[in-house]
């Protein structure tokens, strides 16, 4: 059993000071393993993370929520990084990266004129919309899957505070979200084309958007995004695709390259900058132009070191075949999965896309098992959780290792699933799997 007790003190004092704890919800203890999970990293490199209690572990969770498509402290982003700070990462003038960024970001998506850059993936989206609603000059949007916590997002919840679940996690609560702005942003289902169709007819002609992202946790459907492209060219919305999860995973750029269609913008993050924060707003010249006739700014938006970050990342996919070796790294890691349930009879479902795969134990006591495997991977030097995002560091040598500890893993809670007693074996609380409020 490994002791995680000065991490856990420090979420304690964490717990007092900030309000939830973390500044985002995946990262929360909570929703690992409460009162047992390492929470905070002194060094992380590769696959490789050190926690406080100096206790080291190979990461086969989730890779910094998908930011780090690389692998930890990658030696070429960080040398670009480096390389901007000591040019001097903030100046009066404008950092010609990002101009070299937009050329390569239109390059490797020939549908798209022209780039516009923020640093987050949920404040990317919001420029998106905004961008659209102002070339379409109408307000609603039609919105499918999570696009990050801003007010246009979460004014789903305002007509009915569960629209958005199976969206995101559920029980998000649009607090805070003004009245105002109640039906204007209203969901529909992945590969439901009929849900779509019924928000255009309810909504007059005031269509300014559809978002999605191009494929939703299972794999992706080309017939249903082509059916939306449709409907967007009939209706003169703007097609938005959020590409901070799915993009520079499949392919090297977004994942709708090889789906054949195109959107109007596609919004990039995550794996952009490997984990220095930088998003990418691409999109058509006359929808884009709409960003001047409307106030889209920010200071923090003109430093050096994302696009700097990006550049790098961009040359080592372009180089190395990245995405070649994430979809083989994740599919290895399913078939582990797959073959230990097999071979224990634990009843687990698999999927998700490759370099983005995702684990359910099945059955009543599911929550317990799914922590059970977190506490019992923990003990044997992994990071793991209910999903698994490839980064480019992985080996297939970390994946033969983790396929042994999965294994007996799986025997064991497949054991205690027939004795009633996986609760029994948890060394704290079963792990959230929505969002609660923290006392
Ligand atoms: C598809 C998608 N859109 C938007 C976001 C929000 O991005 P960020 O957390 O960088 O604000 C995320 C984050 O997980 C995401 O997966």
């Amino acid at each position: 059993m490994v002791s995680t007790k000065k991490g856990q003190e420090m979420y304690d004092i964490a717990r007092r000071l900030i309000p939830g704890g973390t500044q985002l919800l995946s990262k929360r203890p909570e929703m690992f393993l409460p009162d047992g999970w390492p929470s905070y990293y002194a060094a992380a490199s590769g696959i490789t993370v050190t926690d406080l209690d100096g206790n080291t572990y190979r990461d086969f969770a989730i890779g910094g929520v998908g930011a780090t498509v690389l692998g930890y402290a990658d030696q070429c982003v960080d040398n670009a990084v480096k390389a901007a700070i000591e040019q001097g990462s903030m100046s009066t003038l404008n950092a010609p990266e990002e101009v070299v960024l937009a050329e390569r970001l239109t390059d490797l998506h020939p549908w798209a004129d022209m780039a516009r850059f923020s640093r987050a993936g949920g404040e990317a989206m919001a420029v998106a919309v905004r961008i659209a609603r102002t070339h379409a000059r109408r307000a609603t949007v039609a919105v499918c899957g999570y696009h990050g916590w801003h007010d246009w997002y979460l004014s789903a919840n305002l007509a009915k505070d569960d629209a958005l679940d199976g969206h995101l996690l559920p029980g998000l609560d649009p607090a805070g979200v003004p009245r105002g702005l109640e039906g204007l942003t209203r969901p529909f289902q992945y590969n439901d084309i009929d849900t779509l169709n019924s928000i255009v007819s309810g909504c007059g002609d005031d269509l300014a958007a559809i978002v999605m992202e191009p494929a939703s946790d299972s794999d992706p459907d080309a017939e249903f995004v082509k059916g939306v492209r449709e409907i967007a060219n009939q209706t003169g919305a703007v097609l938005i695709f959020d590409e901070i999860t799915s993009g520079f995973r499949l392919t090297t750029g977004g994942l709708h390259l090889t789906l054949g269609v195109d959107p109007d913008i596609a919004v990039f993050a995550k794996a952009l900058g490997n984990g220095y924060p930088i998003s990418a707003i691409i999109g058509r010249r006359e929808i884009m132009q709409a960003a001047q006739n409307t106030f889209i700014s920010s200071t923090s938006w003109t430093e050096r070191i994302g696009p700097a970050a990006a550049l790098a990342v961009l040359n080592k996919f372009e180089k190395e075949m990245i995405s070649d070796h994430l979809i083989e790294i994740g599919q290895r890691v399913k078939q582990v999965w797959l073959e230990a349930a097999d071979h224990t009879g634990l009843k687990v479902a698999v999927s998700g896309l490759d370099p983005l795969a995702h684990l359910e134990f099945l059955g009543d006591s599911a929550p317990a098992q799914r922590t059970l495997f977190t506490q019992e991977m923990l003990g044997r030097g992994f990071l793991a959780g209910p999903a698994f995002y490839a980064m480019a560091a992985h080996m297939p040598d970390d994946v033969a290792d983790y396929a042994d500890a999965c294994r007996e893993v799986f025997g064991l809670i497949a054991s205690a699933a027939s004795t009633g007693s996986i609760e029994g074996r948890l060394r704290g609380p079963v792990a959230h799997s929505g969002f609660k409020r923290l006392t």
